[in-house]
Order: C-alpha cells, then sequence, then structure tokens
C-alpha cells in the first residue's frame, strides 16, 4: 500500500473533481457552475439556481416551468409521517427531527432509494426538492403550536415555502417581496460550497450506494455542528449572550484571544477563505437593507457591526486571517423574518439542499469509488488476552 500521508481534517486533500463550485479563498471568489455569487444573488431566484447547480446550465422558460411543475405534483409528503413527527417532543432540536423525518421519507418512497438511471435519479431529486420544504414548514410549525399544512402550488417556490412556514390558521398569506427576495438571497447564498463537511458526507455515503435521502439526512447532521452550519444559531446565541452583558464586546474579543478559554467568536474564520468570505458582504449588505425596508432596529445589528469592526482591527485576528463569515450575518435577517434562532441552521440546509443534490448527482454520474479513507495505526501491538478475574 506504500505510505500514507496524514491530513487532519483533509486541509489538503482533495476527495474529487468537480464541475460545480469554483472557490478562490485567498481572493475572496465563488462561483457556481461559472457564475459570480454576486450576480445570482442580484439576478436569479433560488430555484433556478438549484436547476443551475444540480444539471449544469441556467434553465430556459419551459425547463424551468417545468422543472417546477414535477416539484408540485410531489409536494405531498405522506400523512404517516405527522405521527412520526408526533413522537418528538416540542423541545426537540429542528435540525435532529429534520434529519430523522428526511430519513424517514426513504420508507414512504421506496422508489427513490436504489436509484442508478438518470431518469430515476431526476424524479429522486425531484421528490426531495419537493418535500424538504414540507418537512422544514412542519418542524417549525411544531416548534409554534400551529397546525401542520401543505404547499399552494400556485406560488412560487420560495413564496411557497415562505406561506407554509409562516400561514396563520384564519388568516390571509400576504406576499411581502422584502421577505421573498431576502430569503432568495440567503438561500442562493448558502446553496453550495464545494467539499465542505456536509457536502463531503453526502458525497462519502452516497459513494457507498446509499440512497439519495439517507445521504442528505447525513449532511443534515454534519451541517447541525456549531464549527459548521450550527454557527449560525451559535452566532445569535453569543450576540444576545453579549447583549445581556451589558454589550460589552472588548470583554468577548478578550475571551476569544485566550486560549485557555474554549471561546470562539462565532461566524468569523474560514477553512478556505482567508481574506474575506463574499457571502459574508453580500449578506451584511441585505441585513442593513431587510432590517431597513421592514423598519426594525435590532440592537443586535449594531453589537455585530462593533464586533466585527474590532476583529478586523485586532492583530491576533489579522495575523490568523479571521474575518466575518457567511453565518455572522444572516442570523440577524432570519430574527428580523420572525424565525426562531433554533430555526437557523434549518434554514441553512433548506438552502444547502440543491448543492447537496447536485454533489451526490456528480459523484453517481462520475461513477466514483466508495470514500474509504485510510490511517496510520499507533495503537498497542499483539499482546495476548487476559481473563477478567486477572486485570
Ligand atoms: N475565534 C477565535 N479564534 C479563532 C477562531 C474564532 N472564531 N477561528 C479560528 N481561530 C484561531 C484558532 O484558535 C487557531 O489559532 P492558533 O493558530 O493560535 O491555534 C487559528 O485561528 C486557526 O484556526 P483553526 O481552528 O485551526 O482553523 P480551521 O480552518 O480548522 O477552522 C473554523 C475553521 C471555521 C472551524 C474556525 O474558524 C471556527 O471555529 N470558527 C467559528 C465557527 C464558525 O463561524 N463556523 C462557520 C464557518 S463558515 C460556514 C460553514 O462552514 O458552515
Amino acid at each position: 500500500t506504500g505510505m500514507i500521508t496524514i491530513d487532519p481534517g483533509y486541509k489538503n486533500t482533495g476527495s474529487c473533481e468537480s464541475a460545480i463550485t469554483f472557490l478562490d479563498g485567498e481572493k475572496g471568489i465563488l462561483r457556481y457552475r461559472g457564475y459570480s455569487i454576486e450576480e445570482l444573488a442580484e439576478k436569479a431566484d433560488f430555484l433556478e439556481v438549484a436547476y443551475l447547480l444540480i444539471f449544469g446550465e441556467l434553465p430556459n422558460k419551459e425547463q424551468l416551468e417545468k422543472f417546477h411543475s414535477d416539484i408540485k405534483s410531489e409536494s405531498h409528503v405522506d400523512e404517516e409521517m405527522k405521527k412520526i413527527l408526533d413522537g418528538f417532543p416540542k423541545s426537540a432540536h429542528p435540525m435532529g427531527v429534520l434529519s430523522s423525518l428526511t430519513s424517514a421519507l426513504i420508507a414512504f418512497n421506496p422508489s427513490s432509494v436504489n436509484v442508478s438511471s438518470e431518469k430515476e435519479m431526476y424524479w429522486a431529486i425531484v421528490r426531495i426538492m419537493a418535500k424538504f420544504p414540507v418537512l422544514v414548514a412542519w418542524t417549525l410549525r411544531k416548534k409554534k403550536g400551529l397546525p401542520l399544512d401543505y404547499g399552494d402550488d400556485s406560488l412560487g417556490y420560495v413564496e411557497n415555502i415562505h406561506k407554509m412556514m409562516f400561514k396563520k390558521p384564519n388568516q390571509e398569506y400576504k406576499k411581502d417581496k422584502t421577505i421573498i427576495d431576502a430569503l432568495d438571497k440567503l438561500l442562493i447564498l448558502h446553496a453550495d460550497h464545494e467539499q465542505n463537511c456536509s457536502t463531503s458526507t453526502v458525497r462519502i455515503v452516497g459513494s457507498s450506494h446509499a440512497g439519495l435521502f439517507a445521504s442528505l439526512s447525513a449532511g443534515i447532521s454534519a451541517l447541525w455542528g456549531p464549527l459548521h452550519g450550527g454557527a449560525n444559531q451559535a452566532v445569535l446565541e453569543m450576540l444576545e449572550a453579549i447583549e445581556a452583558d451589558g454589550g460589552d464586546t472588548k470583554k468577548y474579543m478578550a475571551k476569544a484571544k485566550d486560549k485557555e478559554d474554549p471561546f470562539r467568536l462565532m461566524g468569523f474564520g474560514h477553512r478556505v477563505y482567508k481574506n474575506f468570505d463574499p457571502r459574508a458582504k453580500i449578506i451584511k449588505k441585505a441585513a442593513d437593507e431587510v432590517l431597513g425596508d421592514l423598519g426594525i432596529e435590532d440592537p443586535i445589528l449594531s453589537i455585530a457591526q462593533g464586533l466585527e469592526k474590532e476583529a478586523l482591527e485586532d492583530q491576533y485576528f489579522v495575523d490568523r486571517k479571521l474575518y466575518p463569515n457567511v453565518d455572522f450575518y444572516s442570523g440577524i435577517i432570519y430574527r428580523a423574518l420572525g424565525i426562531p434562532t433554533e430555526m437557523f441552521t434549518v434554514m441553512f440546509a433548506l438552502g444547502r439542499l440543491p448543492g447537496w443534490i447536485a454533489q451526490w448527482r456528480e459523484m453517481r454520474l462520475n461513477g466514483e469509488p466508495i470514500g474509504r479513507p485510510r490511517q496510520v495505526y499507533v495503537g498497542e501491538n499483539l499482546r495476548s488476552f487476559v481473563p477478567v478475574e486477572k486485570r
């Protein structure tokens, strides 16, 4: 087998060739299928970006309409799934609920499991693009004690998600352009990020030919962690803690730099971006605009701005090239839209869904081998068994 090189955290290991997302961490460049993230966030909507990521090209009008109508035709979730949701306590973390429900979907959609032809893949993809938002909405509605519901086929993909999440019984749903635009933008910015922890998880689980939904459920679990997607919830909790503590940002800066203290400035730093995170730039601007448009004054926004300013001027952060990442400002927008803090990472998952799907599809179409890293063994040499009485 030759020499095995260890690369903890795979910092310098490429696991695949991919034609989906280009990322240059030094220059702060992010592109989906060759299109800059700035242009897509400004001009595209989430469903066309999903199509672009998954199938490689922006859809023309007919292709987009067909994709959307196929999704609508699959947007029901088996009623029995409600019983599974019922079994969770209300206090359950939405990410755990979502990954369980995604796994449970397998049992109700057996034809989406062992897919290998492009056509079978297409329908598995359509099904999850249709049903995942319903699961997201149910997860939120359960938290809020609202009745579970299905979508509205007359609406756009993102509008429908918004309605499914927030529609109150006996109340008209009112479309709000500011909110839908903000959601579109946030979902697009989260839609793919090459071989990050959750995406690598999806690819490696899928490489054993476990089905798409099983791979996605594993990806959701990976995303949950506070060093990854869970950072958006952690950022907001951190900002709230700083506010409750009198807004003393300097104290928390000192904690973040103290190597004896496990506290990290959540929403800062990135494995790949060492100059700035282009998504954070767009989200920061959007946070300002959305709060302005909705007429919300949130003291947490000024704490975030203060922290950012201090960190950017601080030698510790400068030396380590730590900049605000995508998660630093996204929570402020989610909060302004009325999304509970515990649901922030679920919103990330909703955005990342097409990226995970695209990466899974690419891996399967490339016929990639099963993922199976090696190790360097550092344990005991051969020794003899000792019966329990003699130990
Ligand atoms: N606060 C304080 N110090 C930090 C931070 C931070 N947020 N991030 C990194 N450092 C320090 C770290 O202690 C280390 O210092 P030293 O060289 O003195 O030991 C140095 O910077 C390098 O950090 P690392 O942990 O070796 O870097 P990594 O590439 O393994 O980790 C990271 C990247 C994103 C996990 C890390 O920066 C972090 O924990 N950030 C906070 C959590 C966060 O915001 N995560 C979201 C990432 S972006 C979206 C996503 O992936 O979902």
